[in-house]
């Protein structure tokens, strides 16, 4: 796979595929250099390229690369300054140099244009404003570790129909989970993602909108929501969270999921709106385990992508 763009980069088959080494490279970590893969990307140089902030994502894919037995270049967000030289020169610089870049950045548009531009650099998408692959993939590695199977199973996102919302429709269609999508009007996802989400979907999945967050949980397997204030919106704050008030996920909300109902959240939380700490500090949150499963995940995606 040349470049990691969105999940729709993906089929069932890779998918699957992905997560089965996920899951293999977390059992063997324990290993440490006596794993199999420990050199794995030894020689190959991976560049980060982040014009947001980040601690989880930044983190775990140096990491990720250093397990490997590959090399990490940070490259300051400075570079990048729009004044200074547009980011597509910033990557055809790196093609000549490095084997991958991480981005993070605002427009999606921006990242498929750079991948066009530089077709022997593979590019993953290290977050933008319409979507976060690399996050989905370690949800659905923390939802295969909690149920059997992912049969007949139902997940509800409650807030805004961000990136984050967009890249769990994804790969919750292509797995055959159903998802329940609850946003305030105006805050619903993209037209389009619905019509990919339809496109995408195995086993008969579907994706339903609600404007109700309520009706959304109802007798769901999981309740997932994220900041309603995304970054680069933060004018916006106020606004938002005057808004999206009923939209928090409380104790009173997860009582009408399921009696064995997870929680969970990409990281980081604004706890008191999106969600309360009783939620986000109850034995049902899964938040330290995705933010754990970006590091497995994210070695099987560059595995799959650089071997
Ligand atoms: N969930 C996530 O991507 O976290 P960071 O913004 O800290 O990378
Ligand atoms: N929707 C959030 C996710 C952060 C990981 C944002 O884009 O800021």
């Amino acid at each position: 796979m040349q470049n990691f763009l969105s999940i729709l980069d993906l089929d069932p088959d890779r998918l699957g595929k992905v997560l089965e080494l996920a899951a293999k490279l977390k059992r063997e970590r324990v290993k440490g250099m006596k794993a199999p893969t420990w050199n794995a990307l030894n020689g190959k140089n991976v560049g980060l390229l982040f014009e947001k902030p980040s601690l989880r994502t930044r983190v775990t894919m140096t990491i990720g690369v250093r397990e490997l037995g590959g090399d990490i270049v940070e490259i300051p967000a400075d570079v990048m300054r729009a004044d200074r030289e547009p980011i597509q020169d910033v990557t055809r610089n790196l093609e000549r140099w490095v084997d991958a870049v991480v981005i993070r950045t605002f427009a999606q548009e921006r990242l498929s244009q750079i991948a066009e531009i530089t077709p022997k650099l593979h590019v993953i998408n290290a977050l933008s404003n319409e979507e976060h692959p690399c996050q989905a993939l370690a949800d659905v590695q923390t939802l295969s570790e909690k149920w059997r199977s992912f049969e007949g199973r139902r997940i509800a996102f409650v807030g805004d129909g961000n990136n984050v919302c967009t890249s769990l429709v994804h790969v919750a269609m292509m797995l055959g989970i159903a998802v329940h999508v609850a946003t305030p009007k105006g805050f619903e996802l993209p037209d389009e993602v619905v019509d990919q989400a339809a496109a995408v979907s195995q086993k008969g999945a579907g994706l339903t909108e609600f404007t109700d967050p309520k009706a959304a949980v109802r007798d769901v397997d999981a309740v997932y929501t994220d900041v309603w204030t995304s970054m680069g919106q933060e004018v916006e704050y106020a606004d938002r969270k005057k808004l999206f008030q009923r939209y928090q996920v409380n104790e009173a909300l997860m009582a009408l999921a399921k009696p064995d109902a997870l929680f969970m959240h990409c990281l980081p939380a604004h706890r008191g709106e999106e969600v309360t700490d009783e939620v986000i500090e109850s034995p049902i949150s899964m938040v330290f385990d995705q933010a754990e499963n970006r590091l497995h995940s994210q070695k099987a995606l560059l595995l799959q992508m650089l071997t």
